[in-house]
């Protein structure tokens, strides 16, 4: 059936000059049809040279807002646009409006999970894997606001040693570790090595022997000589973890659940799946349609974090 659907989708791509750009959360079976596999960064990166007339997102809303807004001729579709996310629904961007009006002289570096709105009101946009070049190039007599992950940006603090202002907002999904269990892991596997994402918690960061975004934790584990690791971040990355580094053995830490021993999973990811992909690409519906006043607006400060990552 998943093979069926897979051809399908594989036709309709040709027949429609259409691409599809998915992250590494997406369930398996997308991340094997898809054009391009990748995290924020390099699928943003993605959009923005695509020669193409429509371009599926197999990810979040932000994200084929993103690549609408970096192209605006062109049509973005997503299977499901209920396909949110927890970090850019914790900052409304009338709230976030009033929050960086009471520090005018602050540079407001945003976090690339929020709205276009959100993105409009920012100097410049980061990912988890560019947020610590891009700080480190910001001039030091210049104070910032970042938005909307508390995690990220205290982590960013530590690495910078710079104070920033942050917006109390989490991704529910990195903060579901449990550190119990994250423990007892440690304690069971002692030549594990423990990886995590910076969305993570402090205390599960703490344990971590790298902390990274999803590209560099997969690129952590494929070169490392270590054969064990215990992985922080959402589910989906295994499955291309574990391509890429087919002798190694990857141990997922386990949400604070109980009797969970499964791997934190995004809700709003796997809202999309193969079926929901293939309508959407057959009727080109759901559609990413934003005002072009807003793109244009919410474009400068993503494009400002593309010329600083190439
Ligand atoms: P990266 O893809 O930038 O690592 O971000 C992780 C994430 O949570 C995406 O929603
Ligand atoms: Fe948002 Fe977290 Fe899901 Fe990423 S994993 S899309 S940050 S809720």
């Amino acid at each position: 059936m998943k093979r069926h659907l897979a051809e399908k989708i594989r036709q309709l791509k040709k027949d429609k000059n259409a691409i599809v750009l998915a992250h590494y959360y997406q369930e398996a079976a997308i991340q094997d049809i898809a054009d391009c596999v990748g995290d924020s960064l390099a699928l943003a990166q993605q959009a923005s040279k695509a020669d193409c007339d429509i371009i599926v997102f197999a990810g979040v809303h932000f994200m084929a807002e993103t690549a609408k807004i970096l192209n605006p001729e062109k049509k973005v579709l997503l299977p499901d646009l209920n396909a949110s996310c927890s970090l850019a629904e914790s900052c409304p961007p009338g709230d976030f409006e009033s929050f960086i009006s009471q520090y005018p002289d602050h540079y407001v570096v945003s976090y690339i999970n929020c709205s276009a709105h959100v993105k409009a009101l920012s100097d410049i946009i980061v990912t988890s894997s560019n947020a610590l070049k891009i700080i480190q190039s910001i001039p030091t007599d210049k104070p910032i606001i970042f938005a909307p992950d508390k995690n990220l940006g205290r982590y960013l603090m530590e690495k910078t040693g710079r104070q920033m202002i942050l917006w109390d907002g989490v991704c529910t999904v990195h903060e579901a570790f449990s550190l119990e269990k994250l423990t007892e892991l440690v304690l069971e596997h002692p030549e594990a090595k423990v990886i995590a994402h910076p969305e993570s918690s402090k205390e599960v960061l703490r344990l971590a022997d790298f902390i990274g975004s999803t590209q560099a934790m997969l690129d952590y584990v494929k070169n490392s000589s270590h054969l064990e690791f215990i992985v922080g971040t959402e589910a989906g990355i295994l499955h291309m973890m574990q391509k890429s580094a087919p002798g190694k053995s990857l141990i997922p830490i386990p949400t604070a659940e109980e009797n969970s021993c499964a791997c934190s999973e995004c809700a709003y990811m796997k809202l999309n799946t193969l079926q929901k992909l293939y309508t959407c690409l057959l009727h080109e519906a759901p559609e990413i349609t934003l005002d072009s006043d807003l793109m244009d607006r919410a474009r400068k400060p993503l494009q400002k974090m593309l010329e600083l990552s190439s």
